[in-house]
């Protein structure tokens, strides 16, 4: 088998935010991969960067009141140290505000230009007048025009879905200032993807055969049926003030963010050659034999597969070998969710003191190459990392360890091993080539769930041969040794497997086997006659329960009756995903319940007793809550924006008297109070409900 020549990308993050699990799925998948073409003997190189460019980020750094490069710079430290945490090995990790992107932007857009697929067109827009900028859809609000709902953005409403173009909101106002935008026209550079060229070489490229059936399909949602021509052209240039490339020939004129973001890719690259003394042309050329994949979110095909490979063909440069597109991270079944604290940052995660490998065990069984969403059920997470990982596969080594070294030495036996063990585990040395295959579609749910069939054949030969025992009886010395030698190399067999999803532990089993770093190969035979391993010092810990709710409690802002405060970047992960929590929220409010259900719920008249500050917190007011008959309550109320503590104490309220005590970061939190909630309202748009004269602290509310 010859070696490979394998580029691989995840999609760049934006360099606003910080990574979170969701990102993760991304970038802990990508790296399983290119660590298995790397054991696989292939020239494998993993490349990503930061997405520095665009008007979020301008207007961030403004509201910080640093430079854009001051920021870009603080948060490439901030990624960089939260993928290393999680073991993700990029062989560069770089900058899309580089002058290797930038010279990749502007040759691409020349030769684009060259070939005529660049055009430019006067368009109308919404300009700020007092922030003096032409708004972006997402930073323009107004009244739907379909269904008249409040307070939507320029490009889609969450209350009715319909798409519109902002121009067609009612009353729309700058999200930035609050001005009423005007319409105002300015030239626009157009990547002419209508044009014919374009059109057919797409269909060309998602007719190849490899790509995923979901990303096929969309794809010839997208392009239409042959002689149909859906494509539209595509705007490519922002005009100032813009964070990101002028265009050359263009001034105040910017290439657009995702121009030059996919561009990134292919600047980190070069980066990189530059650093290793690789030749750049070897895997970017046109008659390429270098294969070059990009692993993306589902969000972001369209980018990645239409406009990216028409970008690439009609610039002269090879396209991609194929696009891997996987779905969405869901905690419990829901979105990531701030006030249920399963927005989990990478860093919360590892400060909290979790195991970023039980994370990487737990996507890799959940993944299986599709564009499917995928859950993080902690409960599951938690079962699962403890009986495969803990329970099944280091069970192996610590139950044949200790004898190994009391009993013989530390020494394996000498003499017609590899018999005994084919006898004893027949087909376990070829096994690896069979998870190669699984490990190569990026079925790594697959290929786990094989390397766990294995790991109870194992446990079962162990129960079958009870090494306790031979080691209590007379003669049987032999036995117990053949046994123990057995499982260490099976141990081993099953370490080789796993190292793509576990390299920190597999580092670790590679010191206890003393051996050299494990490649792919090394699965089909054993260690060799009489080989020394080193004492056994336990390879991983189990997954407590608290653990989990620290985690939850550490990333938990406020109450769930606590509407989210809008951010003011609406191209944040964490935004999208408030949209998302928005739109869910509204869905259930149709689902009937039974009368039953409600009776759940002990409502309760509560006065406020006391009401405070919490120091360090946002959102939240403490809140001693008098019950009467039953006690006082401490309630952390995400309210703060809307009352002043001094004026709730002595009031009356509702609260849910029944909800179980939740850990939050500030303390413990022993009820919710009810608020009605209206996000953009007056007061923060928080009212609290009090209930007619003559009620008592303690009443139930039904
Ligand atoms: N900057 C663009 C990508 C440019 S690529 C040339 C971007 N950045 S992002 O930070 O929003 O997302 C980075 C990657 O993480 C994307 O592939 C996105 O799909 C993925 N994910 C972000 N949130 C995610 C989940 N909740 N779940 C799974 N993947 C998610 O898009
Ligand atoms: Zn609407």
């Amino acid at each position: 088998m010859s070696p490979r020549k394998i580029l691989v990308t995840s999609a760049l993050p934006y360099a606003n935010g910080a990574i979170h699990l969701g990102h993760l799925v991304e970038y802990i998948q990508t790296d399983i991969w290119t660590r298995f073409q790397k054991m696989r003997g292939h020239e494998c190189w993993y490349v990503c960067a930061d997405d520095t460019h665009g008007t979020p980020i301008m207007l961030r750094a403004e509201k910080e009141g640093i430079t854009p490069e001051q920021l870009i710079a603080r948060v490439h430290g901030e990624h960089s140290r939260d993928f290393s945490g999680f073991y993700v090995q990029f062989d560069n990790y770089h900058s899309t505000h580089s002058d290797e992107t930038r010279f990749y932007a502007e040759d691409i857009y020349s030769k684009l230009k060259a070939a005529g697929l660049i055009e430019v067109r006067s368009i109308e827009q919404f300009y700020d007048p007092v922030k003096q900028m032409f708004l972006p859809d997402r930073f323009i609000k107004g009244e739907c025009p379909k269904c008249g709902a409040k307070d939507q953005y320029g490009d889609s409403c969450e209350a009715c879905g319909a798409a519109y173009a902002p121009t067609d909101l009612k009353d729309p106002v700058s999200a930035i200032s609050g001005a009423k935008p005007e319409l105002k026209s300015s030239d626009h550079y157009f990547f002419k993807l209508s044009d014919p060229r374009c059109q057919t070489f797409l269909r060309e490229w998602t007719r190849q055969g490899s790509l995923q059936t979901e990303a096929a399909n969309k794809l010839h949602e997208w392009l239409g049926d042959e002689g149909e021509n859906k494509l539209t052209d595509w705007d490519i240039s922002r005009d100032a003030p813009y964070f990101g490339f002028e265009i050359p020939g263009a001034p105040g004129k910017y290439f657009y963010v995702w121009l030059d973001a996919p561009i990134g890719y292919m600047g980190s690259f070069k980066n990189f050659c530059a650093k290793k003394g690789l030749n750049f042309d070897d895997y970017w050329k046109p008659d390429s034999k270098a294969e070059l994949y990009h692993f993306i979110g589902k969000d972001i095909l369209y980018f990645h597969a239409l406009f990216w490979p028409a970008e690439l063909k009609h610039a002269g440069y090879r396209t991609p070998t194929n696009v891997f597109a996987h779905g969405f991270l869901t905690v419990d079944g829901a979105k990531m969710s701030k006030s249920r604290g399963t927005f989990i940052t990478a860093e919360s995660y590892l400060t909290q003191g979790l195991n970023p490998e039980w994370l990487r065990y737990y996507f890799a069984a959940k993944l299986n190459g599709t564009m499917e969403d995928l859950d993080l059920n902690l409960d599951d997470f938690v079962s699962r990392v403890n009986s495969d990982l803990v329970g099944k596969y280091i069970n192996i080594a610590s139950r044949a360890a200790g004898f190994i070294a009391k009993r013989f030495d530390g020494k394996l036996v000498t003499e017609h091993l590899t018999e005994k063990f084919d006898a004893a585990l027949p087909d376990l040395r070829e096994v690896a080539s069979e998870i190669a295959e699984y490990y190569e579609q990026r079925d790594f749910a697959r290929a786990m769930r094989r390397v766990m069939a294995l790991a109870d054949q194992i446990n079962q030969y162990v129960d079958q041969n009870k090494p306790w025992e031979l080691a209590k009886q007379a003669g049987q010395d032999a036995k117990l040794h053949d046994v123990c030698s057995i499982l260490i190399n099976a141990f081993r067999i099953l370490t080789v497997c796993l190292k793509p999803v576990l390299p920190k532990l597999a580092q670790r089993a590679e010191e206890f086997l003393n051996v050299a770093p494990l490649h792919w190969a090394d699965a089909a035979h054993l260690l060799p006659p009489a080989h020394a391993i080193n004492a056994y010092e336990h390879l991983m810990t189990r997954i407590e329960g608290k653990q989990i709710e620290a985690l939850l409690a550490a990333n938990r802002e406020s109450l769930a009756a606590v509407p989210p405060a809008p951010t003011s970047d609406p191209q944040s992960p964490q935004r999208h995903a408030q949209h998302q929590q928005n739109a869910e929220d509204k869905m259930q409010s149709t689902n009937p319940i039974s009368i039953d259900d409600f009776m759940k719920v002990d409502l309760r008249i509560a006065r406020i007793a006391n009401a405070e500050h919490v120091e360090g917190a946002e959102k939240l007011l403490k809140l001693t809550l008098d019950l009467g008959p039953l006690g006082t309550r401490q309630v952390f109320a995400g309210i703060k924006s809307a009352y002043d503590p001094a004026t709730l104490v002595g009031r009356f309220t509702v609260m849910v008297a029944n909800l179980a005590p939740r850990k939050m970061k500030f303390g413990m939190s022993e009820g919710m109070v009810l608020a009605a909630s209206d996000p953009e309202g007056k007061t923060g748009g928080l009212y609290i409900l009090s209930p007619d004269a003559g009620a008592t602290p303690g009443m139930q509310v039904k």
